[in-house]
């Protein structure tokens, strides 16, 4: 699977973006390390706060599946169209972060732009199961 095979997969999930008070639709692409990918957009709500990203849409459909190991995330956003980068939110790292190792690859932008970097570039010094066993 390729950055742009993952890209074009997060384009296609982001066509089911649940977005009417933002406007904002984001997708995103999860490939676990069993070769299987894993798509989400984000869900949004009249109450705002049960909003649900893009990333973790992917992520709890993935670990609901049985699946807990990640090699990489593609993740693309904009509001009409696909913005340069739509970097994960800080949730999201969070929630990645449970699951993924620092070197999980992160694919941002669109097809014309893309930028790659890992997860402990996105999230340093992250507080996780280490720190509480
Ligand atoms: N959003 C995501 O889906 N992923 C992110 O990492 C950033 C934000 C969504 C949440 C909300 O529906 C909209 O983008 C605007 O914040």
């Amino acid at each position: 699977m390729t950055d742009k095979e993952l890209l074009q997969a997060a384009i296609q999930a982001r066509e089911f973006s649940y977005s009417p008070y933002s406007n904002f639709r984001v997708g995103a692409a999860l490939l676990g390390k069993s070769g299987k990918v894993y798509t989400g957009c984000n869900v949004e709500n009249a109450a705002y706060t049960p909003t649900n990203c893009a990333e973790r849409t992917a992520v709890f459909k993935a670990v609901s599946e049985g699946e807990r190991e990640f090699s990489a995330i593609a993740v693309v956003g904009g509001k009409d169209t696909l913005s340069d980068m739509c970097a994960p939110c800080g949730v999201c790292r969070q929630v990645l972060a449970e699951f993924c190792t620092g070197d999980l690859k992160i694919i941002m932008g669109n097809m014309q732009n893309i930028k790659v970097c890992t997860l402990s570039q996105l999230l340093p010094h992250s507080f996780g199961k280490s720190d509480i066993n």
